[in-house]
């Protein structure tokens, strides 16, 4: 079957098999690379990619199901400079140390500054549960998450 969707705001069309999953076809058939396998079980966030707006993890949802959606990671065009924003604090914080869990990260981090809404640091927590980082602790992830949803509506 054909898939066809719009993929960092340009459309792409590829064929797959039914039972093959958005991450397969993602890194093997469209070499998007930036959205990394972790766990395979929808358990570690590494594959998080935006579906129309939403977090999802890509390995554990079906390609055929996003038909006609926008798909967006890290590498999507930044007409408004909200991911580089986050990569920037991400960076300055130190929140980005191996950088494994990264761009699955800053897909959902991106989502969360785009509702507009100030959070608290428990909430950001809260928000972020679905990413495993073995490498911060966290607390520097919620520092540029935290320092970001300050600037962002200053800037917008
Ligand atoms: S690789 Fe998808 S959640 Fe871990
Ligand atoms: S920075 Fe290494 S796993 Fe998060």
């Amino acid at each position: 079957m054909q898939v066809k969707f719009k993929l960092n705001a340009e459309m792409v069309a590829c064929d797959i098999a039914g039972h093959e999953t958005l991450l397969a076809v993602l890194r093997d058939k469209l070499g998007v690379m930036e959205v990394k396998y972790g766990c395979g079980e929808g358990a570690c966030g590494a594959c998080v990619v935006l579906v129309d707006d939403t977090p999802t993890a890509s390995c554990i949802t079906l390609c055929a199901s996003v038909e006609d959606s926008e798909l967006m990671t890290v590498k999507a065009p930044d007409p408004l400079g909200v991911w580089s924003l986050l990569q920037e604090r991400f960076a300055v914080h130190e929140a980005a140390q191996c950088g494994f869990c990264s761009p699955g990260l800053l897909a959902s981090c991106f989502a969360l500054v785009q509702c507009g809404e100030k959070l608290t640091r428990q909430q950001i927590r809260e928000a972020l549960t679905g990413h495993l980082c073995r490498c911060t602790g966290y607390q520097h992830i919620v520092d540029a998450v935290e320092e970001v949803m300050e600037l962002w509506p200053v800037m917008s």
